[in-house]
């Protein structure tokens, strides 16, 4: 480095903690030697929060948050503005990749047991990120003023009405109307630009400071703090930068080339990720034959859609998300990693990624008879993997776990 720039970091240091910062979270940061390809989704869901917001602020620029206008100012984004169909694509496109990827972060962390001791909070401060992300997508889809976002967001707004004695007002409270209208799509708007992107990279933040005080997990399970050499770095430790900064770009780059290619060449994602329904203006007389949501929220709307008595189906909806705060405290296995387990957690863990699919295949569906019993069989075997937790990860049969990680 050259003697000038040297002295600017001399500068800078002395002033505010650069270089202190960039060694304790990046150079000096020892990260286990086995991550696998799972671990590339932490750096992803970062990646993808920023470009939502860096899309998310071009949309703005031409979007007019109005009932009169907001439809067509998306059609004028879509055809007149430069670039506007890619950009706007990107952030609708990149909001089903996020859950994509948030999802398989989650699954990689119950699979090698990320929740447990001592890394409890780095999960709490993930599960509310996972609401945040939840109520940014929902209100995200009121936006565009469609069919389905008037709907979508009609029925599920309606939910807070059965909650008992006070339901009707929060429902009221939230809409700021009696019906969902212009009103509710302006405090839509400011909540999903303004509030939860905030709240989204504050929690993030404490996500990630939380991780690097206890340090990552691993798929061994094994805590690489316990082995040290003379100079007290982890034996099974590399500093993050270079070699996990190189590693991840490359999933970067992976993973761009297949987002770009969706966003460009499949942007509805066969109707998963656009609905057909949404390029139809919101129509308060018309209501659409069939109301779902997007993919990422009809695992808890099938078990809502499941229970006869509403008042039961939203409080078992919302059990459903909010059950996974428990996990820390539901699993008593002595070992972490899914590789050390016996055949119980293995066999629950299938039971549940099955549940999981088929009740968001579900819940995509209109409802018949024979897929609202289906719906409840799936919904209590989901219930289930939690609840009977306790028992079965004390009973499980668990294989010795190795003094240093694996490779
Ligand atoms: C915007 C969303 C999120 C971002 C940007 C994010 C970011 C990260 C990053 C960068 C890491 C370290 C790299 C890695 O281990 O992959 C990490 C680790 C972790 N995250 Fe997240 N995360 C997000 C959401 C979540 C959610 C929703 C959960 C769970 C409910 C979660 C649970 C965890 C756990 C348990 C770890 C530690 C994993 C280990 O050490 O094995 N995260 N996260």
């Amino acid at each position: 480095m050259s003697s000038k720039l040297v002295g600017l970091k001399n500068w800078i240091d002395d002033r505010f903690p650069m270089t202190k910062m960039w060694n304790e979270h990046l150079a000096e940061y020892y990260a286990p030697k086995n991550f696998n390809f799972l671990y590339f989704f932490g750096s992803l869901a970062l990646v993808i929060l920023i470009m939502q917001i860096v899309t998310g602020i071009f949309l703005t620029m031409y979007y007019n948050p109005t009932a009169e206008g907001a439809f067509r100012s998306v059609e004028f984004i879509m055809r007149e503005v430069p670039f506007g169909d890619v950009i706007r694509n990107m952030h609708a496109v990149g909001a089903s990749f996020f859950f994509i990827i948030v999802y398989l972060h989650m699954f990689r962390g119950m699979i090698y047991g990320s929740y447990k001791k001592p890394r409890e909070l780095i999960w709490i401060f993930g599960m509310f990120i996972y609401l945040a992300l939840m109520a940014e997508a929902f209100m995200g889809y009121l936006l565009p003023w469609g069919q389905m976002s008037y709907w979508g967001a009609k029925v599920i707004i309606n939910l807070f009405g059965a909650i008992p004695g006070i339901g009707t007002e929060i429902a009221e409270w939230i809409r700021g109307d009696f019906v969902v209208s212009g009103v509710t799509l302006n405090r839509f708007f400011a909540l999903h630009v303004i509030a939860l992107p905030i709240v989204l990279l504050m929690l993030v933040v404490a996500h990630i400071l939380a991780l690097h005080e206890v340090g990552s997990n691993n798929p061994d399970g094994v805590e690489i703090k316990k082995k040290k050499d003379e100079n007290g770095k982890p034996l099974d430790g590399i500093p993050f930068h270079p070699y996990y900064t190189v590693k991840d770009i490359f999933g970067i780059g992976v993973f761009m080339i297949i987002f770009m290619f969706v966003v460009f060449y499949w942007p509805e994602g066969g109707g998963y990720f656009m609905e057909a329904n949404n390029f139809i203006p919101a129509n308060p007389l018309l209501t659409p034959e069939h109301i779902a949501p997007l993919w990422y929220f009809t695992p808890p709307y099938a078990i809502l859609r499941a229970v006869p008595n509403q008042g039961l189906g939203v409080f078992l909806m919302f059990a459903s998300i909010l059950i996974f705060f428990f996990l820390p405290w539901l699993d008593r296995s002595p070992v972490k990693s899914i590789r050390y387990r016996g055949p119980l957690f293995k066999g629950a863990m299938l039971i549940f990624v099955i549940s999981f699919f088929v009740l968001g295949y579900l819940g995509i569906l209109a409802p018949t008879e024979g897929r609202t019993w289906a719906a409840r069989i799936f919904g209590s075997l989901y219930f289930l993997f939690f609840l009977l937790m306790p028992f079965y990860t004390s009973i499980d049969k668990t294989k010795p776990v190795p003094e240093r990680v694996t490779q």
